[in-house]
């Protein structure tokens, strides 16, 4: 079969599912619990936060299935379009015999009220698939976005270690997920032209970008959906009623990363996963910052586009995009200009963007000779927290003496902004404590933070202060530890 005009399929269970006239906005989650009956993904937070709702999603990539933990209860189910879902029910085979996954748990005595369970057992299962030899700190970062209240984490995790040591299954092993009949009835399903439903649309999935274009031109009152993230969270915990939605995750042009003319260019349709591990190549001290940024069904989704347009004053990427030089692509109809990335960002929640425009990609310059770089973020949490602080720095150090500097934040401003004044105490100076400790006292002419939940403004001015300390302490060539490492546990 091909995939019919007007109403959205996927595949579950080897079956494919169609449906028609549901409000675009429904979640996969509510689909599943409330029209399937499937009442094993589960409703915890319902802002992707606490990972009980995680299934996997499975889509074509480059003659196999990308398998990918995602949370289900701000994902759209329009954007399931062409692909295949995976909940924890499907783990089960026809004779009943539990997955290598569910196994491992029950061992391990990994479940307890079993609220958080299937969530669990369904970011293991997307590790599985993807890492048959997963480290435990690999099991710990796939586990990053699921909250459990009652066993704690190690049986849990103990569970993850063990998952690989079962034989594999005959069902949902990994040759059986990249089985022949399961790529081939997945591409049965894959349309040759647009989504779009209700009349006028709803919902839109524009499969090129020119169409993508002349589509938001025309109706610039529309929504742009890239991986919901952000968006999801407005139907779910604000309650609004979304205008007629324009989703850019069908556009192939927008799903590429490349180098080109000493930049990695990362479309708008990449998601935070790859986009992270693409510039982590380059500037693999950055993998920290990627780690911590939400979680891994979070990065699975959203896309590093999406965090730069929303723009939050919290958000992480900015900082250090902005201080890396970053640029933004950015698309109306036919015309199309590259914008610094800072310049983006005209006051809270306001951005130099025309009626109809939007970023096509970022391009962020590949590392230059004697530039140093640097992200540190400030949480309460390690992992799954907005930062209450996020600075971005790259220094130029040239024979002691500091030739070039650019130094961001986020979380001390109504936008991700320069440090100006800091950097002015640094160009030009020897690269020494003194000459930090001065520019530490410009932190606070720069900046006027404000005091809400996540921190005071006092504090906001000191740790913003203190990182730049840390930076030096850094990278000062001197060997002082300034972080506390994990010791993995006999
Ligand atoms: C549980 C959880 C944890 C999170 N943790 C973090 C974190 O640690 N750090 C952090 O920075 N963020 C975090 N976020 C926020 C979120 O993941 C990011 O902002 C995400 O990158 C948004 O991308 P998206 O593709 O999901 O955008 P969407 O939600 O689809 O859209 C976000 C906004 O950007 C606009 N938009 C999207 N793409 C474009 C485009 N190409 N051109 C113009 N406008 C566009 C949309 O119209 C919308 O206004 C978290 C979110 C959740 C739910
Ligand atoms: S219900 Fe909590 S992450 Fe989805
Ligand atoms: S077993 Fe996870 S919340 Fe109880």
């Amino acid at each position: 079969m091909s995939n019919p005009g007007h109403a959205i399929c996927f595949i579950l269970d080897g079956k494919t599912i169609e449906v028609n006239d549901i409000p675009p906005t429904t979640t996969l989650l509510q689909y599943l619990r409330e029209s399937l009956g499937r009442s094993g993904t589960k409703e915890g937070c319902a802002e992707g936060d606490c990972g009980a709702c995680t299934v996997v999603v499975g889509e074509p990539a480059n003659g196999s299935i990308a398998y990918r933990a995602v949370n289900s209860c701000i994902r759209f189910l329009p954007t399931l379009d062409g692909k295949e879902v995976v909940t924890v029910e499907s783990l089960r085979a026809a004779a009943g015999d539990l997955h290598p996954v569910q196994q491992a748990m029950v061992d391990c005595h990994g479940s307890q009220c079993g609220f958080c369970t299937p969530g669990f057992v369904m970011s293991l299962f997307g590790l599985y698939l993807n890492q048959p030899a997963a480290t435990r700190d690999e099991v710990i970062d796939a586990l990053a976005g699921n909250l459990c209240r009652c066993t704690g984490y190690r049986p849990i995790v103990d569970a993850g270690c063990k998952m690989n040591d079962y034989p594999p299954p005959a069902h949902w092993s990994r040759d059986d997920a990249q089985s022949a009949a399961r790529r081939e009835r997945l591409q049965s399903i894959q349309r040759k032209d647009s989504l779009a439903l209700g009349t006028p649309a709803g919902f839109l999935a524009p499969q090129t970008l020119a169409e993508l274009a002349s589509a938001y031109a025309a109706a610039p009152g529309s929504l742009l959906l890239a991986g919901s993230t952000d968006i999801g969270l407005w139907v779910t915990k604000q309650m609004r009623e979304l205008p007629p939605i324009i989703y850019l995750g069908e556009v192939a042009e927008l799903k590429t990363i490349r180098e080109t003319g000493g930049m990695l260019e990362i479309g708008a349709a990449v998601r935070l996963t790859e986009a992270y591990d693409a510039i982590v190549k380059h500037y693999p001290m950055l993998a920290e910052l990627g780690n911590r940024f939400a979680s891994p069904p979070i990065r699975n989704a959203g896309t590093l586009c999406g965090n730069l347009a929303n723009g939050s004053p919290i958000g992480d990427s900015m900082p250090v995009l902005i201080a890396l030089g970053a640029s933004v692509e950015l698309r109306c109809g036919d015309r199309t200009r590259t914008l610094p990335l800072e310049k983006l960002y005209l006051g809270y929640q306001k951005k130099d963007l025309a009626a109809g425009e939007f970023l096509t990609a970022v391009r962020i310059p590949l590392p230059q000779p004697g530039c140093t770089v640097a992200s540190y973020k400030i949480a309460k949490r390690y992992d799954q927290d907005i930062s209450a602080v996020c600075g971005g720095y790259a220094l130029t150090i040239s024979d002691g003496m500091v030739t070039a500097a650019r130094i961001a934040y986020g979380g001390m401003a109504a936008i991700p902004q320069r440090a100006a004044r800091t950097e002015t105490a640094l160009i030009g100076q020897p690269w020494n404590e003194a000459t930090v400790a001065a520019a530490m006292q410009q932190i606070a002419a720069d900046y006027t933070p404000l005091s809400d939940m996540r921190a005071s403004a006092a504090y906001r001015l000191q740790v913003a202060a203190n990182l730049l300390q840390r930076f030096y302490l850094e990278h000062s060539g001197a060997a002082i530890a300034s972080r506390i490492e994990m010791v993995a546990a006999d």
